[in-house]
């Protein structure tokens, strides 16, 4: 998400954070699909291989990862969303369980793989609730963006019990540059910095990270942000059209090189903050 959402710099994500608030948000699919807006990809008229792309290039970000889990692997999917990432797993692993709190999500998640006999798709709240396990990989894909700090330490001391030995735990999170920042609202979210996630892994303790960059949805927000600025600067222009947001994908599209691969490379050198949002990969290993 963007600035469409205003972001508040804050120095504690403690109790900032509304359930009720993300439960609605999800339950409404808000002019875009399930799938849409599970990847949140939903809201700039952006082309529907937008999305892809930025899903394409997070696999190959985790290719590795993926690869060290074994073929034989049980899998929880927490936060499924509309499944995109459990019918990939699904692909590579014995079993997925997915667990997904909100409705349409659910829904559109139970549809989706309901031909994928190697898929068990649970309604319910994740930190109250979560199937016994044990499981190899654990995947929260966009999950404690929507959650308070306690709770965050809570799952994740609750999912290091679920593990096998040698088990990993792989989270996929929007972060800022640096401390914490807020969207409230409509769309509630705390986006907290690497070293914060850091901060929270060392509290749940006995954890091994390594981080990585998610440039696929940089590449996805570059297009977004520019739609923003497009809303702003050009409001003769028509704000929704989806006309103009296959362009602005497309123009990025054909300067790659430039656009996707070397800008965001020489900001992140430069120490530039933009777009403002990033997003990492986390991979957990309990230490020995
Ligand atoms: C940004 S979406 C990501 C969906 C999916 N993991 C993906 O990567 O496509 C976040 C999902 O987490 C779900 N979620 C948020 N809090 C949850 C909770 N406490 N228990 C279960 N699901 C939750 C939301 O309903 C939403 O579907």
């Amino acid at each position: 998400m963007t600035d469409d959402h205003s972001m508040n710099h804050h120095n504690s994500a403690e109790q900032q954070i509304d359930d009720v608030a993300v439960k609605r948000y999800f339950d409404s699919t808000r002019g875009g699909t399930a799938s849409t807006v599970s990847m949140m990809a939903h809201e700039h008229n952006l082309p529907a291989c937008a999305a892809e792309y930025r899903l394409h290039k997070e696999i190959r970000t985790i290719s590795d990862w993926l690869d060290s889990v074994c073929d034989s692997g049980r899998v929880l999917d927490v936060g499924c969303g509309a499944g995109t990432w459990t019918e990939i797993f699904a692909g590579r692993y014995k079993t997925v369980t997915g667990i997904e709190q909100s409705s349409s999500m659910l829904k559109a998640a139970i549809e989706r793989t309901a031909h994928i006999p190697n898929i068990k798709i649970l309604g319910g709240d994740a930190r109250h609730g979560l199937p016994e396990g044990p499981f190899d990989m654990i995947f929260l894909g966009g999950l404690c963006m929507y959650m308070n700090d306690s709770d965050v330490i809570a799952l994740l001391r609750f999912l290091k019990n679920r593990l096998i030995e040698g088990g990993t735990i792989i989270l996929r999170e929007s972060t800022v540059h640096q401390g914490i920042s807020l969207s409230q609202g409509e769309y509630q979210a705390v986006y907290r910095s690497v070293n914060r996630y850091r901060q929270l892994f060392d509290r749940v303790g006995l954890f091994r990270m390594e981080v990585r960059r998610n440039y696929g949805y940089t590449n996805l927000v570059t297009a977004e942000e520019l739609v923003t600025l497009r809303r702003r600067w050009l409001p003769f222009l028509p704000g929704n059209s989806t006309t103009l947001g296959s362009l602005t994908w497309w123009a990025l599209r054909l300067t790659a090189p430039i656009t996707f691969w070397v800008l965001p490379q020489i900001l992140s050198q430069l120490n530039i903050p933009w777009p403002g949002l990033q997003n990492h990969f986390f991979r957990l290993r309990i230490v020995k």
